[in-house]
């Protein structure tokens, strides 16, 4: 197993689109075929009913809930909180609660589907943290998140590596907004023993984690490894293996993250708009050609260059192509520095495959990074791009995050050799 430094970059390259890959191989799938995007553990383990009148039950819920229902081409789609790469949805949420009244010390997997608690494993002195801060204990929340990769290789193939981990980045920020809501503070962890977790959680090759947040109080004291190893169960309803999937994943999994002293975001938001923009989050389908403020804008830089909670970091750069911002001169930002001017609309549009949202857009933004560790890039950009998306909806802007884009001629349009690991559009829907 390759430890090297350059392999994240390796396995980006080898994911890259460029306009006659595309060609080649335009992803089509036949729907039917879709592996199904709930995990449900057997029923013989007990589970918890996820009450929203509970604060508890309403911090965990809110973390990955359901949030809109709809048939599209015949099939039924229920959309979440965090967005997905083509609706595939391969995170899932684990989460480890010790000491907290009226739930009994365990580690549970979040059964989004049915909104419960479905309690996997029962504490002694035995835990995560064992994997995660060893020494240590918590008396609050573990949240892992792990991905099972099937649901979007089965039409992504090889770059759904990058969905698995924007996915899991967008996840993190479900949690991190969650915790927001019910006034708890919360901690990312990328650094850690996956290997050692997939293997004691019993995910064999179909299902891995990528990160954790953690929310409580820590104390001095040695916790166990898991005593006894949980059991699989397949997060699909059926499976095949990606090869390049499963070796990105562990030759990038163990990888030191660049470090940085923790520091918490400040945000002044209206709790309850803010609660509403929570379960109201949505993917733009259609712009309208109309500009959004200058001050909506600069409101939305400031709030990505918040801090991010995290000892593990790395360090993105945010290009914006702005095209319709009142008062701006269009051209090419680096935050709000502007690099070249320009009308780069329908460069946009192509460079994001021929998608309109990206040539109506107000702003198209790519993150770009030059990382040590990239799962821990990935999902940072996915983060910030949670980031953006509610608070762009927060303004009555909408958003979204953009997977698909030619790599090499989007790098030669910011001018820059780092790799591009997203991009994302904001402006004015059509219809509002
Ligand atoms: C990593 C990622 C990449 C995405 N890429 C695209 C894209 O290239 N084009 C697009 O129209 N939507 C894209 N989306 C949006 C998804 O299609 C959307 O999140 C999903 O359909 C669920 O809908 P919702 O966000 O409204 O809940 C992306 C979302 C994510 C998280």
């Amino acid at each position: 197993m390759s430890q090297s430094p350059i392999s994240g970059k390796a396995y980006h390259e080898a994911t890259k689109h460029s306009y006659l890959s595309v060609q080649i191989d335009p992803n089509y799938v036949d729907a039917s075929t879709q592996p199904s995007p709930f995990k449900v553990y057997p029923k013989f383990y007990r589970r918890v009913k996820l009450n929203l009148n509970n604060p508890v039950h309403s911090f965990i819920s809110l973390t990955s809930a359901i949030t809109l229902e709809k048939i599209y081409k015949d099939s039924p789609y229920k959309l979440r909180v965090n967005p997905s790469a083509g609706a595939l949805y391969p995170t899932e949420v684990y989460v480890q609660v010790r000491g907290i009244e009226g739930i009994v010390d365990g580690i549970y997997h979040l059964e989004v589907e049915n909104n419960c608690l479905t309690l996997i494993y029962e504490l002694i002195d035995d835990g995560l943290e064992s994997y995660i801060i060893p020494g240590k204990s918590i008396n609050g929340f573990i949240f892992l998140i792990s991905c099972v990769y099937y649901r979007s290789s089965w039409k992504y193939q090889n770059r759904s590596m990058r969905y698995c981990l924007l996915d899991s980045g967008h996840h993190l920020g479900a949690v991190s907004a969650s915790a927001f809501l019910h006034n708890k503070d919360i901690q990312l962890i990328f650094d850690f023993d996956k290997l050692a977790l997939n293997s004691d959680l019993g995910f064999e090759n179909k299902e891995f984690i990528t990160a954790c947040a953690v929310s409580g109080e820590l104390q001095d004291k040695k916790i166990r490894h898991l005593r006894l190893k949980v059991p699989f169960v397949c997060g699909t309803d059926y499976f095949e293996s990606n090869q390049f999937i499963e070796d990105a994943y562990q030759a990038t999994a163990l990888q030191k993250s660049r470090q940085q002293k923790i520091e918490y975001p400040q945000f002044d938001l209206d709790k309850d708009k803010f609660y509403q923009t929570v379960w109201n989050r949505r993917s733009v389908r259609r712009f309208r050609k109309e500009s959004i403020s200058q001050e909506d804008y600069l409101y939305i830089v400031q709030q990505l260059q918040q801090p991010i909670p995290t000892e593990n970091y790395e360090q993105i750069e945010i290009y914006s192509v702005v095209h319709r911002v009142e008062g701006m001169t269009p051209g090419l930002y680096k935050g709000t520095y502007l690099v070249k001017t320009g009308n780069f609309n329908e460069k946009t549009g192509y460079l994001c495959i021929n998608q309109a949202i990206a040539k109506d857009s107000a702003v198209t933004l790519f993150f770009v990074s030059d990382y040590l560790n990239y799962q821990t890039a990935m999902q940072i950009a996915g983060f910030l791009g949670q980031r953006l998306y509610l608070t762009s909806n927060y303004l009555g802007i909408q958003c979204s995050g953009i997977g698909a884009y030619y790599d090499d001629e989007t790098q030669e349009l910011l001018e820059t050799n780092k790799d591009v690991l997203y991009g994302m559009v904001i402006g004015i829907q059509v219809g509002s």
